[in-house]
């Protein structure tokens, strides 16, 4: 029989490693479900033998005591920031300067992306976290190791492998994009106050007194170099460097790269700024770092930045502008949105018009008033908001918004449900704001996809009265719509052909396009695998919440939608028009189930997210990094360094069309 001890110390083993391939590998070996219950018979078996217990032990993570301050650290080695370029010739220049100091004419620079986060020095003594800081003003910072430890990507120790015993490895802390945004809407629900932007919901999470509530922020950690080391040796350029912490259990970017020379740095940074709104996570430049150490040595810095390195800025995604107006949107779900139109203005590369205010809380936080000057800010895909007001440049007599008690569009009353932020029209589908709304949202291109079917015409169709649900759409008539301005024979030929082809269609994207609140496409996908239809709509909360991802709040809402007796008789009228989908449950000799499959580079026709799609509805896994575990790599133009790790893995590399063909050939379309 095993000791205690032993049975501790190998499920200790287990978690690091479990834990190693899901943050640092981006390659999980199991499911959440095991994880947890091995967690569990850990912390029962240390919960019988307390004097087992070790800091490091991956259940020590959450301290129970608030702290009353952080400490101050002083940093070893001073903590640099980074000088910037902001166009090719300064980047050429910097790169100039440093080929004279050294007398070379070429040079080999490591790339990293520029992450919008905070800069951390963990120490870690004989392999164990002892310490962590933040930068503060680069001298001395605050004493933060209680809450660093909750942050799971973050080893507790390092993984037994021949590091330095003394390691002081720097890196970023920081929040995904939907970290952010999950968290916001945690806030929200909570009555609590909204973030900013992910930069501050990190800062405002790991400056918090008590670590059991920055436990549950969704912080994580990427390393981007080292401080004082001691007794141990380290590779002699930054790129294998960065390798080596990979190795040590310290999470790395995938992005990073080596580069040649100034040439091949402006065309990574392109690259990247092609990728910009596709990561995660916000970066505001990309950094380049003379690789090798010894050059660096040689260079040194120069007040409070490294002559060997720099930060090359891509365009603001920020922009000052005036408010004009602020009118108040009706949403497919009746909620009302504030929304202030712009003075245009030119914000990361597009000229940006409208933004929105969110709600009502959102907006009297803010005090956004017409005439006021403010700060926008558009990052990727999302849709640009109101940051700030400068209200120093407040016009006299600008008086502050509020929102309508009627909904704008048809009149009903607008209220707010207890526990919700929103305000909704109570009109359902008499609102012809929610009707269009819901039909526009039908026909999108990550739903029923009806070519051809946008805003205006929906609009158009509404107005005229010759569509009022999404059932109606399937009865068009050929001259009606023809009929309508700026139609003709021709554009209603092709809508009709447009709605006849979608009739064809897939489980998930139906039940995507019926619009049922907070039913993404993830959701959509996840309910499809487990339920049919018929099954669906009988379903009770509790085999709903079964459903990976599903909450009470998300069953609630399905619940009531297929309660909702108007709800299911057009739900009828659309399959009785012709909408069929094949049975979607995987079965079990889908080939793609379970294969790891990695995109890289920009693929002839397909996006990124059209392959991951096609790839997810097969039952193959996406990830964002190649690793030993990765199957197939999928390359486009630009593949960058995955496709040289690929390479040297003997990962399969297919090109987009033997993607294509693959899928094909697979068990089931
Ligand atoms: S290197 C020379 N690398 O940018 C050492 N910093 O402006 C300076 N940052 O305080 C740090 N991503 O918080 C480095 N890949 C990266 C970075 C990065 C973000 C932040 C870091 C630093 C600030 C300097």
């Amino acid at each position: 029989m095993a000791t205690p001890e032993a049975k501790i110390a190998a499920l200790r083993r287990q978690l690091n490693e479990y834990s190693y391939r899901y943050h640092v590998l981006d390659d999980p070996a199991v499911s959440d479900a095991e994880y947890d219950s091995l967690y569990r018979q850990l912390a029962t078996l240390e919960y019988e033998h307390p004097h087992l217990v070790t800091p490091d032990s991956p259940t020590q993570r959450v301290g129970e005591q608030p702290l009353s301050e952080f400490s101050e650290v002083r940093h070893e080695l001073l903590m640099l920031s980074l000088d910037n370029a902001f166009s090719d010739a300064e980047l050429r220049a910097f790169d100039k300067r440093v080929r004279e100091r050294l007398g070379l004419t070429d040079i080999d620079y490591a790339a990293e992306v520029k992450l919008d986060g905070l800069a951390i020095s963990l120490l870690f003594q004989h392999g164990k976290l002892v310490r962590a800081a933040t930068r503060g003003d680069g001298a001395t910072g605050e004493d933060v190791t209680t809450n660093i430890r909750t942050v799971k990507s973050i080893p507790l120790a390092l993984r037994a492998a021949a590091h330095p015993a003394k390691l002081e490895v720097r890196g970023e802390v920081f929040m995904t994009r939907a970290g952010f945004e999950a968290l916001n809407d945690r806030q929200q629900a909570h009555a609590e106050k909204l973030f900013a932007n992910p930069r501050n919901a990190a800062a405002g999470s790991l400056r918090q007194l008590d670590p059991r509530v920055t436990a549950t922020r969704p912080l994580q950690f990427l390393a981007h170099g080292i401080g004082a080391v001691e007794q141990g040796t380290l590779p002699s350029s930054h790129f294998a460097t960065l390798q080596a912490l990979q190795v040590w259990g310290l999470p790395v970017s995938p992005d990073s790269a080596r580069v040649a020379g100034v040439d091949e740095c402006i065309r990574y940074y392109r690259e990247l700024a092609a990728k910009r709104a596709d990561l995660p996570y916000e970066i505001d430049g990309i950094v380049f770092k003379v690789d090798e150490r010894r050059h660096r040595e040689e260079l040194g810095f120069v007040s409070r930045a490294p002559r060997w390195a720099i930060a090359y800025k891509f365009p603001p995604e920020e922009a000052v502008t005036e408010v004009l107006e602020i009118e108040v949107q009706v949403g497919r779900t009746g909620a009302l949105t504030p929304v202030a139109r712009l003075q245009p203005v030119r914000v990361g590369g597009v000229t940006v018009t409208n933004a929105t205010l969110h709600n009502a809380d959102e907006i009297r936080r803010k005090d956004v008033r017409v005439g006021d000057t403010v700060s926008v800010r558009r990052a990727g895909d999302v849709i640009p908001e109101v940051v700030r007001v400068i209200t120093a440049q407040r016009p006299a007599g600008a008086t502050a918004f509020t929102m309508p008690a009627q909904c704008p569009v048809c009149g009903s009353p607008a209220v707010r449900t207890e526990g919700e932020v929103a305000i909704r029209c109570r009109g359902g589908l008499h609102c012809r704001a929610q009707s269009i709304q819901s039909i526009i949202h039908f026909a999108s291109r990550a739903a029923l996809d009806i070519v051809g079917l946008g805003e205006k015409l929906v609009e158009q169709l509404f107005d005229a009265g010759l569509v009022s649900t999404i059932a109606d759409l399937y009865h068009l008539e050929q001259d009606k719509v023809a009929a309508l301005e700026r139609m003709g024979d021709k554009s209603a030929a092709n809508l009709l052909q447009a709605l006849e082809q979608s009739k064809n269609t897939r489980f998930d994207r139906f039940l995507y396009a019926l619009g049922i609140r907070e039913v993404g496409e993830t959701t959509a996908r996840n309910l499809a695998r487990h339920f049919r239809l018929d099954e669906l709509k009988q379903a009770h909360a509790e085999a709903l919440c079964e459903v990976r991802d599903i909450g009470p709040v998300v069953a609630a809402n399905i619940v009531q939608f297929f309660g909702d007796e108007r709800n299911i008789a057009i739900l009828e009228q659309v399959r009785a028009a012709g909408v069929r989908w094949e049975d979607e449950q995987p079965g079990p000799a889908d080939d793609l189930q379970g294969k790891i499959f990695v995109i890289t580079g920009t693929l002839p026709t397909l996006s990124r997210a059209q392959a991951k799609e096609k790839l997810l509805a097969k039952g193959a896994k996406v990830s964002s990094s190649v690793s030993a575990a990765t199957n197939y790599l999928v390359v486009g133009e630009n593949p960058g360094g995955k496709l040289d790790k690929a390479t040297n893995l003997g990962t399969i590399i297919l090109t987009e069309a033997e993607l294509l063909e693959m899928l094909k050939g697979s068990s089931k379309n």
